[in-house]
Order: C-alpha cells, then structure tokens, then sequence
C-alpha cells in the first residue's frame, strides 16, 4: 500500500476483545488509524461516511452477522471476519460472501491482528493488480484487432483503386475529345439550323457533366491509393510549423474558407520544434482532410484552432490508440463543432464509413482512413477526443527527428541523456552506419563492439556467455539474415541481452510486431542524442 496510513474499521462488541486487538495494533510497523464499530448498523453508518482500507468484524454482533457486513462492503475493500466458534461450514460460507479471511479468535490471534491485516492487504492489492493488467492487457487486444481489421481494407481497398484508376483513364480523356469534336461539329452547323445547335449544346452540357463527375471519382481514388499505401513515400527532415503555414495558404483551404467566412481559423504553433521525418504531398492531405471535416462540422460559425507543441512520452501512453514512449511532434486540430457520436468513435477511421453519405455533404468516408494510413506511414499515432455538442480534437503524434538547436543546445540536451559504461554491440551491414553509432555511442562512455551481419552478430554473442553484452543495436534491413530473424536467434541465446532495433523506414505491420513482443525500436536518421536516449531507455528496461 503507498498510502501512509492505513483506515482500519474494527466491529467488535467485547471491550476485552477490543483491547487486545489494540494493543496488538501498536506493534505494526505500519500506521494504522482504528475506528471502532459496536454493531453492524454502527458500522454501515461509519462506512458509508468514510470508506475503510480494510474491515476486521466480529461474526456474532448485537444486531446480526459478520457476513451481512461483507456483502453490503461489495467488495469495494477487503474484510476479514473473527470469530470465537468457528466451524468450515461458516467459513465456506462467508468466504463466499466476499471476505478474504475467516480467522478463530485466540489471544494469539489478537496480538498477532496486525499481521493478519498486513497480509490480506497485500493480497486485496495483489488482486487489484491483477485485475488492471487484465482490463488493460483487454483494451490493448481490442485496439490490436481494430488495426487489423483497417489494415485487411486497406488492402482490399487499394487493389480496387488501382483497377478503377485504370478504368476511369479513357473516361477522363475522352469528354475532352468529344468535346473538342463537339465544337468542331457545332461549327459547322449553319446559324439556321436552330435544332441541330440546341443537340449539339446539350451534348456538350451532359459531357461535361461526366467530365465534373469523373474528376470526383478520380479524387476518390486518389484517396483510396493514398490509404492503401501504395503510394511512393519521400521522406525529408520538414518542420511542423512549415507543413501547417503552408496548408492553410493552400488553394483548397481558401476555397473552405471563402464558403464559411464566419467560422474562424487560430493557429498557435510552438517554436523551436524538431523536424520530423514526413513526406510533404502525404502530409498536406492529411492535414486537408482534417480541415475540410472541422468545417463540414460546423454549420455556419465556429472555431478552428490548430496547435503544435512537443512531446515527452515517458512511459506508453494509451489513447485512442496505444501510443510508445518517445520524443513527439504532436499536431492538434480542435474544432467546436457537431462532435461526433460514441457509437461512431470506434468505426470512423475505417474506409467507407461516412455519416455523410445521404446529406448534402455526400462524404465517401475515406477522409480519416487517408489520415490513419498515412499517419501511420509516418510512424505517427492518433489520438481523438469529440463529445457531441462539443466539438473534436485529433491529435497526431510525430516521432521527432533532431533537436533543434537552440541558444543553448548543450545545456538542454547533455541534461536530459544520461550515458553508460555497459557493452553494446552494434549490428549493421553498413560500415557508415557503425561507425556514426559508435562515435556517438562512445562519447556516451559505452563499452562498443561491432558485427557486419546478423550470423557474426550471433557468433560474437555466442563467444560472450560469459560475459555477455548489455545491449544489442540491430539494423533492420540487412541482406542475408534481417533484423527480426537476428532478433529471434539472440533471443534463444539468451533473453536477458536488451534489443534495440533501428531502421530509416518502418511498415506498420513491422511496429505490430514490435509491440506485440515489447521489443523496441527507433527511425533512421537519428541524432547523437536520440540514440543516447533510445540506448539508455531500452537499458533500463523502458521503451524506446
Ligand atoms: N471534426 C469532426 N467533427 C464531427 N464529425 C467528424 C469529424 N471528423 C470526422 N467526423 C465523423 O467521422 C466520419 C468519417 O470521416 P471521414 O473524413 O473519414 O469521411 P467523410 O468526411 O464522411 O467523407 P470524405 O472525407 O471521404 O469526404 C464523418 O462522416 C463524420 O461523421
Ligand atoms: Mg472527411
């Protein structure tokens, strides 16, 4: 228990018995404070005013039993329950009712009480404990299987996009031709001929309808490629700030603006933020996506406010979705509008799903599942928070790439790296990538060998039973034998040596599996100092 003192509830009608108790209380190590209760009606009222860490009652009380007691504590905290004459049936009976111990009263057992009560606490804790892995380890599993089932439409839905791009090609060249041979046919009908002109108008209006039509078809598609990630990345160091100025002087922004005049636009963007790996095109569209959907929220008048600020996960984090420990860029989109259903939370980043579809509106539903993948891709994480009526909040979690230097750098980052002086053993088919590694790595104060390839990697481990690394940094993509195929066979070696894997890009599914074995992980370029702070992270046995 961290608590200082421990609230103990005694009902107990013998004075004598009291007085033991008491006095066996004074020798605990522990502070307890004792309220007294003479009767169960006595100790239903001190109950219900304040809650008791834990209840030590008498089975026969002047107005009824013991086990009544521990069924109306429901087991909100643990009771224990004494009695003089004792017999298993009774005690079946109230261990059925919830207590965690049935004790016979003897002098022994009173001056012994708070032990008694020590141990059922640390058991009643134990419980509890239990009981939070349990809901956690639950919610974890129903966010894994929410991923899954986003990826496998992904999946479907990219293979469908690439057959309908291929289709619509010839429709979106084709209105231009017939429209030119339109105007061609038009121009040489005679001013007299009224009814051939009126035809020729119409065909020229219905083609371009098809035209307008087939261009939003193709935007669809855009999106439904850009979500199955099967779009080319090319990732750069870009800063945050810059991404956002520069979408909100977009075209497509304006013309949001220019519909909705009353709704205004805040940004508040922190400075001096690290740049993040992103790739532009990908970005402005997520960003886009987001936008237009805060103003689609809002009728006619409203506040969008987009912030960035910085980040420090100490420890995982478990929003809308889990989200590891490390340094972030985190972007937040807030709008005060409609906000958006419980019941709709859980599916809205899925493909398809749209509360638009029959209003003006007419969404496709493919706005945030584009977000998603693309956030994704970027090794980010979302978090959401809407309330209806209230308005929204996404917020995107990027992994930051590079302190930024600031007046004073050394000051603000020497402070927050701590090195080390273990063995580490670095692990990468590229000798530029070692030697960056070591260099930074020894500056730390870090014992460092290194290995070209897995299959040295795991002679040199073999070599060290005796003395083995701390640490293993092992590069992903590596020609015969890859970063998890080494990570497996250290593993069988010996499951004490720590793993940090790196890599420049990293496919979600590949972050599944990190998070599925706890193993942990870091993106390619890094800094000297977010080495050091990964290293040491995943020392400590932390995540990186
Ligand atoms: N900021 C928001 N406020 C209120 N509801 C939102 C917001 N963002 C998303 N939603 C809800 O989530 C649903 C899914 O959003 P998504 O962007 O994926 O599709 P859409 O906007 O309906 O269609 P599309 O983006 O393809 O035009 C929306 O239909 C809407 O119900
Ligand atoms: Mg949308």
């Amino acid at each position: 228990m961290k608590k200082e003192t421990i609230k103990m509830l005694l009902v107990e009608d013998d004075p004598a018995h009291i007085d033991l108790v008491m006095r066996g209380m004074e020798s605990s190590s522990k502070k307890f404070e004792v309220s007294i209760a003479y009767s169960i009606q006595e100790a239903k009222d001190s109950i219900k005013k304040s809650k008791p860490d834990i209840v030590i009652s008498d089975y026969l009380l002047p107005d009824g039993r013991g086990d009544e007691l521990v069924a109306f504590a429901n087991r909100a905290f643990p009771s224990v329950i004494i009695t003089s004459y004792g017999n298993p049936k009774m005690a079946v009976e109230i261990l059925k009712a919830g207590a965690m111990d049935y004790v016979v009263k003897s002098p022994e057992m009173f001056l012994d009480m708070h032990h008694i009560a020590e141990r059922v606490l640390r058991e009643w804790q134990n419980i509890l404990d239990k009981k939070k892995a349990e809901e956690e380890k639950k919610i974890l599993e129903e966010k894994l299987r929410r991923a899954e089932r986003m990826e496998s439409l992904g999946v479907m839905a990219g293979g469908i996009a690439h057959d309908l791009n291929n289709i619509l090609g010839p429709m979106l060249m084709l209105p231009e031709i017939i429209k030119e041979e339109v105007q061609f046919l038009s121009r040489q009908i005679s001013l007299e001929n009224s009814e051939l002109k009126a035809l020729v108008s119409n065909i020229d209006r219905d083609i371009t309808l098809i035209e307008h039509n087939t261009k939003r078809a193709i935007k669809v598609i855009k999106d439904l490629l850009a979500m199955s990630r099967r779009g080319r990345y090319e990732f750069q160091p870009l800063s945050v700030n810059t991404l956002i100025s520069s979408s909100i002087k977009d075209p497509e922004f304006i013309v949001l603006r220019r519909d909705k005049p009353r709704i205004e636009v805040e940004t508040r963007m922190q400075d001096d933020l690290p740049c993040i790996a992103a790739s532009s095109i990908h970005f402005q569209r997520v960003l886009y996506n987001l936008y237009i959907n805060s103003f689609d929220a809002m009728d006619i008048e409203g506040k969008i406010s987009i912030f960035t600020r910085r980040a420090f996960l100490e420890n995982p984090y478990i929003a809308y979705e889990p989200i590891s420990a490390g340094d972030y860029v985190v972007i937040e989109i807030r709008d005060n509008g409609s906000g958006i259903k419980k019941e709709n939370l859980s599916r809205m980043f899925e493909p398809f799903f749209s509360t638009k579809k029959q209003s003006r509106k007419s969404g496709s539903g493919l706005g945030l599942s584009v977000v998603h993948g693309i956030v994704k891709d970027h090794n980010g994480f979302i978090d959401v928070w809407s309330e209806e009526g209230k308005g929204t909040i996404f917020s995107l979690y990027f992994p930051a790439l590079e302190e930024k230097i600031e007046a004073n750098p050394l000051e603000s980052t020497k402070r927050m790296v701590r090195g080390g002086t273990e063995s580490i053993l670095l692990v990468d088919d590229e000798a530029g990538q070692l030697f960056i590694a070591k260099r930074a790595l020894s500056m730390y104060g870090y014992n460092i060998e290194e290995a070209a390839n897995g299959e040295e990697a795991i002679k040199k481990i073999q070599q060290r039973q005796q003395n083995p690394f701390a640490m293993v940094l092992l590069d992903m993509m590596m020609g015969t034998m890859d970063g998890l195929e080494t990570y497996s066979k250290i593993q069988s070696i010996s499951s004490a040596i720590k793993v940090l894997i790196v890599s420049a890009h990293f496919a979600p599914e590949m972050i599944r599996v990190f998070f599925e074995k706890g193993i942990s992980w870091l993106a390619k370029p890094y800094t000297k100092e977010s080495l050091a702070l990964a290293v040491r992270k995943t020392l400590d046995g932390e995540k990186a």
